[in-house]
């Protein structure tokens, strides 16, 4: 196991080059068994959920290969429709591949799928668009298991625009016979990417981004090269870290609009941001005041993915603020280590009171899940003395290289080998 020792107190300054967005490349990785021909993932992170979905896709008999940043997955010869449960338990992004099965091999039986513990994490609202696509589905011994002849377009109504379901309607629909209308649809720009890498390949969809996606079947998809979109969730992540310490950081690749209510929320805490393309630029003096109320909502609302790192900053701030989780039922699991450094926190089912502290103190402390290990590691960056945060697999899961980021802001951050 690895930890990272943590000196807090540093201001950061200078600027930080933000991955390709975790939330984008893994469904492109599914989208590209959908062709024999060759996919080329430009920019992949090297981060841990990259590798297991590789690992996936080899299992299926893809040859997949990294090649300095870029991941080339050739799956002329990928054969089988099965994925192994130690993988998909792994990883919940795993769940993409029902669709890309199906439209493949017109079959697909994988294990109920994993992720962070965050929450309930059901998929119904899949396996419910599945069945409207013509698509028969039995469960069995924690396995699922999916057929269908050719995929029949259909009129589907998500009663909850879910990320996970909308990518994987859209990769099951994308060869069907006919015409898929997906009222309901996420909004994030991870599913506008998804949509931009299948119509690179050939695909027909539209209105990604806004209510309802129109995805017209076609017959054939080809090879593609393409580079998906930035990290909205790392530079935000990278944001807070600067508004927390102080300092004066430039974040680059990802445009304000995509985290809009995030910079709204840093001017609220007392922070300049400067916006120009795709560059964010924050100063902070460290003295910051607490937001009056934080909810997570689907996009354009406030990302859940940030929930934990919202609530390390209003710890250290004065005033006091509410936070309330929409999203996920157990998005609270980092709270007691908060506790552990003098932060003041109540948790009533959603909502979590934060009385701000001014300042937290260092501790040693564990890490659960991939955005309440962020959280910690900004608690610990702001605290006074030193900390140490352990268990990094969760943190590496969507992180690349968030040591060597923060030291190059000037952190005292080091990994060591417990
Ligand atoms: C994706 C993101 C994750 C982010 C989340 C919400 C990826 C790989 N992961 O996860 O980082 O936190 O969006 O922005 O892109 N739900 C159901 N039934 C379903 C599907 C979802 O009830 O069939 C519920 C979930 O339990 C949850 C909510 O809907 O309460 C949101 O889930 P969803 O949007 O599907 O998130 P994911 O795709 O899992």
């Amino acid at each position: 196991m690895e930890k990272y020792i943590i000196g807090g107190g540093k201001r950061l300054y200078g600027s930080v080059d933000v991955a390709s967005a975790k939330n984008a490349v893994l469904p492109l990785f599914a989208a590209s068994v959908l062709t024999e021909k060759r996919v080329t993932i430009r920019g992949v992170p090297a981060i841990s959920d990259a590798l297991c979905m590789a690992q996936i896709l080899r299992e299926l008999g893809a040859d997949v290969r990294f090649r300095g940043e870029d991941v080339i997955v050739d799956s002329a010869n990928a054969h089988s429709h099965e994925i192994p449960p130690s993988l998909t338990r792994e990883l919940r992004s795993s769940v993409f591949m029902l669709g890309s099965l199906l439209t493949r091999f017109g079959c697909a039986r994988i294990a109920y799928p994993g992720g962070c513990d965050i929450g309930l994490r059901p998929i119904d609202l899949h396996l419910n668009a599945l069945k409207q696509l013509g698509v028969s589905i039995s469960e069995q011994g924690g396995y699922i298991f999916c057929r269908c002849g050719r995929i029949r377009g259909a009129e589907i109504l998500l009663d909850f625009p879910s990320v996970g379901a909308t990518e994987n309607i859209l990769l099951a629909a994308v060869k069907a016979e006919g015409t898929t209308v997906l009222q309901g649809a996420a909004k994030e720009p991870e599913i506008v990417d998804l949509q931009n890498f299948l119509n690179a390949m050939g695909a027909r969809v539209s209105g990604a981004g806004g209510d309802v996606i129109r995805i017209e079947g076609v017959k054939q998809l080809g090879g593609v090269n393409y580079r998906p979109i930035k990290d909205r969730i790392e530079a935000g992540t990278y944001l807070m870290a600067c508004a927390i310490c102080g300092g004066e950081t430039e974040v680059r690749g990802v445009s304000a609009e995509n985290i809009g209510l995030l910079l709204h929320k840093l001017r609220e805490n007392g922070c300049k941001i400067h916006t120009k393309n795709d560059k964010i630029r924050i100063e902070s003096d460290g003295r910051l005041v607490c937001n009056r109320r934080i909810e997570t909502m689907p996009f354009p609302g406030f990302p859940t993915d940030l929930q934990a790192q919202a609530t390390a900053l209003n710890c250290g701030a004065h005033g006091s603020a509410l936070i309330v989780e929409n999203l996920f039922e157990t998005r609270y699991k980092y709270v007691p280590e908060l506790q552990k450094m003098g932060a003041d926190i109540e948790v009533k089912g959603r909502s979590a009171l934060v009385r701000g502290a001014g300042r937290l103190h260092g501790a040693s402390l564990v890490a659960g899940d991939l955005r309440g290990g962020a959280a910690l590691v900004l608690a610990a960056l702001g605290a006074e003395g030193v900390s140490e945060v352990l268990d990094l697999s969760y943190i590496d899961r969507g992180y690349a290289d968030m040591q060597g980021k923060l030291r190059k802001l000037g952190a005292e951050i080091k990994r060591v080998r417990v």
